[in-house]
């Protein structure tokens, strides 16, 4: 019994294993910068097609490829295998099918492929053709670029055709590039398409919550960002609207002003608290979304439900019956800078590591977002009112963070910004509650909607990015600026120490020994940009010193023997700099 009880379980990881080696392996990632006025290269072209051919798009009337090849299959309930967690033969066989037409698509274009889907699996060319119509626009869209052409008529002052800002996964119209991204009526947001893809994602995100802590989150702190909700048409307002349990309605003018109370019968789960951290983007792009999340929950916390399914209005009752609050005070949840700044500023702290302990990063990020964007007493809309007090105590009920991941190129890593607001909440969170948060994020633009704990995501991005020889050695292309990335990348990485304590040593470790510690790779770097090595060398002391990484001795004494000798070097170029300078004067 115990025996097979073992081997149940080594089936189990093997099984978890293989499924995180394909996760890896299938991931999309940029394999070097973009360089302004060039195309997309053939293998990422087909690789983006792949990504709009995985979508309906009714409006040309074309259909997902999977979808049609699962169908022609007689595949039933292949929108739901998508979903799962776990890969399947089926859904292989339909993925490796669509990615097969794709590239026969890019070789020979859409009769053929049409031809070969209906031949391989029997798909109607009636059914496919408009879908690789579609795709034949695109890919002579991505061939075309007028980027630079577009500079040069910018800066000699000069008229740019404009275009819409958005992913070109969720809307390929963004095509051609080179054009003057305009963004969205705030009014449209959210969209009808972005409030089905919500309510996915927060059912995923809940039930994730759910299975790790057997009980729904008591209250939830989003982070909502300004380009990501213009993207996806207003996915993250999306997600806060379901959570609270509320749908938005359209006014006489197409205006989403309104609100319907979705019945608990139909959610089939309690209202979640949500507290809404927004970008200084966002509140400038989105001022009547601001409006709407604010009514939205002092809808909610006005139900007549029991609290048990009205987190929220359990939350706000609390607060007025201690007599800590009133209504106005206690139902804030939308909270952002001060009118006219932007940003935590807990990115400049990390990165200049001008920083005492993890409690310094939560309190600056409470410092610079604590503003409140709500109404007063007699209904006055109230925009940007400093209210630390009813911030703190908003998220001292907070269980669980999250945001949306919004583009295949920009990851948590990439740039220093996730880490500023979702580590800089969830610390936040963690010095007012006195226990971390669970922190999770989400792939918004892939079919599937998978939600990742924030150190699963750290794995995956360190994996297929950092440590990944196609994405360092795509990087290392661009030579001095291609070392500065991957510096940037080891920062980043760290901020998701410093903010989450979110970082397996074992990372650090592999950073070190794939860039520092193979003679020949530290050779090439220092040859191409000594600077960022230093940096990067000074990170990973910083890292051991402040506790998130113990390296062996041996390790250590080389990471400060480089510092030392690259300083030696440095100031031997600025002493020659110097004596050079005083011979020409
Ligand atoms: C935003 O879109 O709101 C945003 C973008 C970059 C950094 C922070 C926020
Ligand atoms: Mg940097």
């Amino acid at each position: 019994m115990r025996s097979k009880l073992n081997s149940l379980e080594r089936d189990a990881r093997v099984m978890r294993l293989s499924e995180e080696l394909i996760e890896i392996e299938q991931r999309l990632i940029p394999t070097g910068l973009h360089i302004l006025g060039r195309s997309a290269e053939q293998r990422e072209k087909a690789d983006l097609l792949r990504m709009v051919a995985s979508f309906d798009r009714p409006e040309q009337g074309a259909f997902a490829l999977p979808s049609l090849v699962a169908e022609a299959l007689g595949i039933d309930g292949y929108d739901k295998l998508v979903q799962e967690r776990t890969t399947s033969e089926t859904r292989e066989l339909v993925e490796g099918i669509v990615a097969e037409a794709v590239q026969r698509f890019c070789e020979a274009g859409e009769e053929t492929a049409s031809n070969w889907l209906k031949s391989r699996a029997g798909v109607d060319s009636e059914k496919s053709l408009p879908t690789f119509s579609m795709l034949k626009l695109i890919a002579e869209q991505l061939d075309s670029n007028n980027e630079l052409e577009s500079l040069m008529r910018a800066l000699r002052g000069e008229y740019i055709v404009p275009g819409p800002g958005a992913d070109i996964v969720q809307n390929p119209l963004v095509l051609p590039t080179g054009r003057n991204t305009h963004a969205v009526n705030p009014y449209s947001v959210p969209s009808h398409a972005a409030f089905s893809r919500a309510k996915a994602t927060a059912d995923a995100l809940l039930c994730r919550y759910m299975e790790e802590h057997g009980r729904y989150p008591r209250a939830l702190a989003l982070v909502l960002w300004g380009l990501d909700n213009i993207k996806t048409q207003g996915e993250g307002v999306a997600q806060a609207l379901w959570l609270l349990g509320v749908r938005p309605v359209r006014d006489a003018l197409n205006r989403a002003t309104e609100l319907e109370v979705i019945p608990l019968e139909e959610l089939q789960r309690p209202r979640i608290d949500v507290v809404m951290t927004v970008s200084g983007i966002f509140r400038d792009l989105f001022a009547p979304t601001m409006t709407l999340l604010d009514k939205a929950v002092r809808r909610v916390a006005t139900l007549d439900e029991p609290f048990e399914l009205n987190y929220v209005r359990r939350n706000v009752s609390e607060r007025i019956t201690e007599g800590l609050s009133e209504f106005d005070d206690a139902v804030t949840r939308v909270f952002s800078n001060a009118p006219g700044n932007y940003g935590t500023n807990v990115n400049f702290m990390v990165m200049d590591s001008q920083w005492e302990s993890e409690k310094t990063l939560g309190d600056l990020f409470v410092t610079r977002k604590c503003f409140a964007y709500t109404r007063d007493s007699s209904g006055r809309i109230v925009e940007g009112r400093e209210a630390r007090h009813l911030m703190e105590d908003a998220l001292s009920r907070v269980e669980a963070t999250y945001q949306n991941l919004d583009s295949f190129e920009v990851g948590i890593t990439d740039v220093d910004h996730y880490f500023e607001y979702l580590g800089g909440i969830s610390r936040a969170v963690e010095m007012r509650t006195k226990s971390r948060p669970a922190i999770y994020l989400c792939d918004s633009l892939s079919p599937q909607t998978k939600i990742r704990s924030l150190e699963e995501t750290v794995r995956l991005e360190s994996r297929s990015k950092t440590l990944n020889p196609k994405w360092y050695e795509g990087m290392l292309k661009h030579g001095f600026r291609g070392v500065a990335e991957i510096e940037n990348h080891v920062a980043n990485t760290f901020g998701w120490s410093a903010t989450a304590n979110a970082v397996d040593p074992w990372i650090y470790t592999e950073i070190s020994k794939t860039f520092l510690l193979d003679p020949i790779m530290f050779k090439r770097l220092l040859e191409l940009n000594p600077h960022s090595v230093r940096s990067l060398t000074n990170r990973l002391l910083e890292a051991h010193n402040r506790g998130y990484w113990n390296p062996d001795e041996e390790v250590l004494e080389k990471l400060r023997e480089t510092i030392g000798s690259l300083d030696d070097q440095m100031a031997g170029v600025s002493r020659s700099h110097d004596a050079d300078t005083s011979v020409a004067c």
